[in-house]
């Protein structure tokens, strides 16, 4: 089996580790947490912790994993019960199970574009055929529903896609979902929504768990939660068979989780609260300032709202975007991801998580950027 180069992680995590990076604002994980750090936010008692982790039984843990983070996950969805969940290796593990779980090369898949490369590339490796429908900055990244339809046939095996969207942030509304969900339902297709980013706003974000008997969703420790370290992802699946043809690939994958992984995610979720409420302060925070630079830069724009840890902005340079972000890290340190890796032409995707010296990073953009008119890089017209 051949499959794509993973554009997204095999240039930015090379380039993340490299001794260029100074200013790193490609990511999209809330700025990660130290274990004391975790520890004094949530309250928890530290020596007893160790107490515990000195006397951790290092063998397999149990097949379907930790109980009770377990429990903790399907208490963050409307009339889900643990038995729903399956705990994967990250949100790539679970992205990954439902892919080789659910696919066959004589299906069509809709996915909507742009989206996480696992949603695309293992479903053409698989020989699915793939059928895009592009988000467009122009709609303000709305979806346009009748192109969705119109992509739906009765060979349709599921709509794929990331809500809220990797990279530009953008949420379907409940009335967007229930939408969805009725097209998928019309062909009797599966909704698989990898759900990385959700949480964020303080009101509850629903699920398409929530909403719909043939949804899947997937979801990690990774991104609102900073910690990504832990490897704990997980897939929501309510349907029993299905659930049971999901674990089957999984054994295939890693067997189960890693033991000390779920039993420190789990107490993390008993202070999801808190967790949520320090990820919010830092998105808001940098979200301003970052709002403020690209009003004053007249070759910045923005075209959709975000509800995750990331904008995707466009610039009127005629750059490639690869070429862009790889001559700002050589020249100013400062690291972006690139907008070829989502297939968006002349943009870059900025965190609004975790910046170490945002102000000084955004400085050294609007240097670059003007040192490239001045060397004479056309500018588009918008
Ligand atoms: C949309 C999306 N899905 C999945 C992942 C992978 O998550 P994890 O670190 O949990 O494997 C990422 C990471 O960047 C992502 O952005």
């Amino acid at each position: 089996m051949r499959i794509d180069s993973f554009d997204l992680e095999n240039w930015l995590n090379p380039a993340c580790d490299s001794e260029k990076n100074k200013y790193y604002l490609g990511g999209s994980c809330v700025l990660p947490m130290t274990v004391e750090e975790l520890f004094e936010l949530t309250g928890e008692d530290m020596d007893a912790f160790l107490k515990d982790l000195a006397k951790m039984n290092l063998g397999y843990p149990r097949f379907e994993g930790t109980p009770q983070t377990r429990q903790a996950i399907a208490d963050m969805y409307r009339g889900i019960q643990a038995e729903d969940v399956i705990l994967c290796h990250g949100g790539t593990g679970a992205n990954s199970t439902v892919c080789y779980g659910l696919l066959d090369p004589e299906d069509n898949i809709v996915s909507i574009m742009p989206n996480y490369q696992q949603f695309f590339s293992i479903p053409r490796s698989i020989g699915t055929e793939v059928r895009d429908v592009w988000l467009k900055p122009e709609a303000g990244y709305v979806l346009d529903m009748e192109e969705l339809r119109s992509r739906v046939d009765q060979n349709t095996k599921a709509i794929m896609f990331t809500n809220p969207n990797n990279p530009t942030g953008a949420l379907l509304r409940l009335d967007e979902m229930q939408e969805i969900i009725e097209i998928a339902k019309a062909a009797d297709a599966w909704v698989i929504c990898d759900e990385m980013y959700r949480g964020l706003d303080e009101e509850y974000m629903p699920s398409f768990v929530d909403l719909y008997e043939k949804a899947i969703v997937t979801a990690s420790s990774s991104k609102i939660y900073s910690m990504a370290g832990t490897r704990v992802g997980w897939i929501i699946c309510r349907d029993a068979q299905t659930r049971k043809t999901l674990f089957n690939w999984r054994s295939y994958d890693s067997i189960c989780g890693g033991v000390f992984d779920e039993w420190i995610f789990g107490l993390a979720l008993k202070h999801r609260e808190k967790i949520f409420a320090r990820s919010r302060g830092i998105v808001e925070a940098n979200k301003k300032v970052i709002d403020r630079w690209i009003e004053k830069n007249p070759y910045l724009h923005q075209y959709a709202d975000s509800y995750s840890t990331t904008y995707l902005v466009h610039y009127d340079l005629d750059v490639p975007a690869q070429k862009f972000a790889d001559d700002l890290l050589d020249r100013k340190g400062v690291l972006v991801c690139h907008g070829d890796c989502f297939y968006m032409p002349h943009t870059f995707r900025i965190t609004l998580s975790h910046a170490h010296e945002l102000e000084t990073g955004l400085a050294l953009i609007d240097e670059y950027m003007q040192e490239l008119i001045e060397e004479g890089v056309p500018i588009l017209s918008k």
